[in-house]
């Protein structure tokens, strides 16, 4: 994920950028450069959710730190989604533009990454995010039990974070992606590998991709079990 800082849209980038422009042709022009300086609005709101989150995860960060004496969140990484991609992704999907439909089926414009050292790690944090009320969990996605049929492995979590505007609160909604370091790894490298890649992959490509997937899950499970051999010598030890 990259970070893209917002970027101002201008009217006419956001006419070349949206196909039906069909249902805008009753409006008046007033109406819709309200539209547009809507649309323009945006990216801040998700940008100020975002950044309420992240430090949310930070606190759990610190308190796992100072308790455990050390923190099982690796990294975190953080994206808003770029107006243009936000449109395309629209059009792809077959949505009319209004923001209506930008709110409701539009999940991941404010993004954030989450890689933690083990599995066990990702449900301790999902279940913590479960019972707070400055969180909503509106949706999970478990790739990790149920992985993609290319081998891919990660939760995502589609939250709503609360923002306190003028206006009252507004739940902005955010996609939260949970991975291992292992997970993280082979997502990445798929990535690079077949980013814009729109052929179908021959069959031994695809085969051994996943062959590269259950070996990051084989090293995960490995990891846990070391842990668990670490934790019960240590305990042994304690007087
Ligand atoms: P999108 O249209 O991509 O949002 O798909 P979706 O709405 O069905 O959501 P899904 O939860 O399946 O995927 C959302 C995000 O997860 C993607 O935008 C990627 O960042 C990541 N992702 C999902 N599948 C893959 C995959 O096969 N490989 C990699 N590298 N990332 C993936
Ligand atoms: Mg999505």
């Amino acid at each position: 994920m990259e970070e893209h800082e917002s970027t101002q849209l201008t009217l006419s980038q956001l006419q070349v950028h949206v196909k039906d422009l069909q249902q805008w042709q009753g409006n008046s022009n007033e109406d819709f450069a309200k539209l547009v300086n809507e649309f323009e609005a945006l990216p801040a709101l998700y940008r100020h959710a975002l950044n309420d989150l992240q430090n949310k995860i930070d606190v759990i960060k610190t308190e796992w730190q100072s308790r455990d004496g050390f923190s099982p969140i690796e990294h975190v990484k953080c994206r808003i989604k770029e107006p243009k991609s936000i449109l395309q992704k629209m059009e792809r999907k077959g949505y009319g533009f209004s923001l209506e439909n930008m709110e409701q089926y539009i999940h991941d414009i404010a993004g954030m990454r989450i890689v933690c050292a083990f599995v066990k790690d990702i449900y301790r944090l999902v279940d913590h995010l479960s019972t707070r009320e400055d969180i909503r969990v509106l949706e999970i996605k478990d790739y990790i039990a149920h992985p993609k049929p290319n081998g891919y492995q990660s939760l995502h979590l589609i939250v709503g974070i609360p923002l306190v505007l003028l206006e009252g609160t507004r739940w902005i909604k955010a996609e939260i992606q949970l991975r291992t370091l292992a997970m993280d790894f082979w997502a990445s490298m798929e990535h690079i590998l077949y980013y814009k890649f729109d052929k179908q992959l021959p069959s031994h490509v695809a085969d051994e991709l996943k062959e590269a997937a259950r070996a990051a899950d084989e090293l995960d499970q490995k990891m846990l079990r070391l842990r668990r051999e670490i934790l019960e010598l240590s305990e042994g030890e304690s007087p």
